[in-house]
């Protein structure tokens, strides 16, 4: 491998994260008197002051309803507010019209359930996921069972990696969506999208990725990856909370009928009937969340400035040295493939994971723990839960480190 490549060939150049730490107020915190070691990234990410001062400024200085007012605080805002969403847009090689602002993931998935799948479908249809989805991309679909839908599931195989056959073996001329993971929140496992796209097609079926763990992480085109629909949180990329993206192409957004209806929506009121307004504005009802999407624009500015090769490139790196050092912890059981994203479940003995992460916050070090919202997957990995350590941009080998000490001294509490 050249310097400067990844085990992907992709050129990058190394963050500067001592620099980086220092836009990151919170990383300055102790936690039970220890520097802390934030390791919780998967959940969501911290926030740079780049994004708080977005915030700050519009309710200081421009604080105002959009596109609503001739006022010049409303244009201000209107302006700040279109802006952003054109940064997202250009993020993921989108049109803006394809952008829908929504509150988180989970929530453009419910967008896609009831705008397409129960207003689309019919009985016998079908739809296509795995079982390593998070809990967002099951639970919307089980709806669609009362409308007679089916629903199968892709299985892992021992190393975590989905049996890529059966996507063939499941598809029948009734499978009408497939919908999965591009990197796994438990597992870290890298889905091969672009040939689970690719099969979907062929079958003449929609295909959604679940990006909320690859797209604050690595480059990412909807083009390339030819998605129908796609669905991230602001909040996993360095953004606020409450302020998340649906994409979809524009011909089937167009085509299709908006979930949540009045206010800003619509075209045209009549008592009895209603027109819709313009893409992207027809799936997003009432006064939107300007200041979260404002300063999710600003964390979009943010990551564009380091350069996605270069996060990625990071993450890869923290992902190599993590998995050595992890290895050498005796009773330690990693779940997953060796090639991943930036995420780490493991088990220490039988130690419940609850238990093993109360120990590592003694020692300042926030990890998750317990099923994270992946309930099928903990069932098929044969657990209940695991602790888990995910990764970025602002996390160093040092802290890694100290996480791995902390682990040791967990063993030794525990008498393993
Ligand atoms: C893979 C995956 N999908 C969906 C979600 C849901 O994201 P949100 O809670 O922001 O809707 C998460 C959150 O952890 C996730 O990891």
């Amino acid at each position: 491998m050249k310097k400067g490549e990844t085990m992907d060939g992709i050129q990058q150049q190394e963050l500067n994260v001592d620099g980086i730490r220092k836009d990151f107020p919170i990383l300055e915190r102790f936690v039970r008197e220890k520097k802390l070691v934030y390791l919780d990234n998967a959940a969501t990410t911290q926030k740079p002051l780049q994004v708080i001062n977005a915030l700050t400024d519009y309710y200081t200085k421009y604080n105002s309803n959009v596109h609503r007012a001739v006022h010049t605080l409303s244009a201000e805002a209107s302006e700040a507010y279109d802006n952003a969403r054109q940064k997202i847009a250009g993020f993921i090689n989108a049109k803006f019209r394809e952008i829908v602002f929504v509150k988180n993931g989970s929530e453009g998935a419910n967008i896609v359930l009831h705008s397409l799948v129960l207003d689309r479908f019919k009985p016998g249809d079908e739809i296509i996921s795995t079982v390593m989805e998070h809990h967002s991309n099951i639970v919307p679909w089980q709806l669609a069972q009362k409308k007679g839908i089916r629903l199968k599931f892709v299985d892992i195989d021992d190393r975590g990696q989905l049996k890529m056959e059966q996507f063939d073996e499941l598809m029948t001329e009734r499978t009408k969506l497939v919908t999965v993971a591009h990197v796994s929140n438990v597992l870290g496992t890298i889905n091969p999208v672009e040939e689970i796209g690719r099969i979907a097609h062929d079958a003449g079926a929609f295909f959604m990725i679940d990006a909320a763990q690859s797209i604050p992480h690595m480059p990412f085109d909807v083009k390339k990856v030819d998605c129908d629909f796609c669905i991230f949180s602001g909040h996993k990329m360095l953004a606020p909370t409450g302020i998340g993206c649906l994409y979809g192409k524009e011909a089937l957004l167009e085509d299709m009928e908006p979930f949540l209806r009045g206010s800003d929506m619509i075209k045209e009121v009549k008592l009895l009937e209603s027109t819709w307004n313009d893409l992207p504005y027809k799936f997003e009802t009432g006064t939107p969340n300007i200041a979260d999407s404002i300063a999710f624009g600003a964390a979009v500015d943010y990551l564009n400035a380091l350069g996605m090769k270069n996060v990625w490139g990071h993450e890869q790196n923290l992902v190599n040295y993590v998995m050595k050092r992890l290895s050498e912890i005796k009773d330690l059981v990693i779940y997953g493939p060796q090639k991943r994203g930036g995420v780490i479940s493991f088990n220490l003995g039988d130690v419940h994971s609850h238990d093993t992460a109360s120990v590592l916050d003694e020692q300042g070090i926030a990890v998750r723990s317990g099923h994270h919202c992946a309930m099928p997957l903990m069932k098929r990995l044969g657990i209940t839960a695991a602790t888990r350590a995910s990764f970025y941009i602002y996390n160093t080998k040092e802290e890694i480190d100290r996480l791995c000490d902390a682990l040791e001294q967990a063993r030794s509490v525990f008498k393993l």
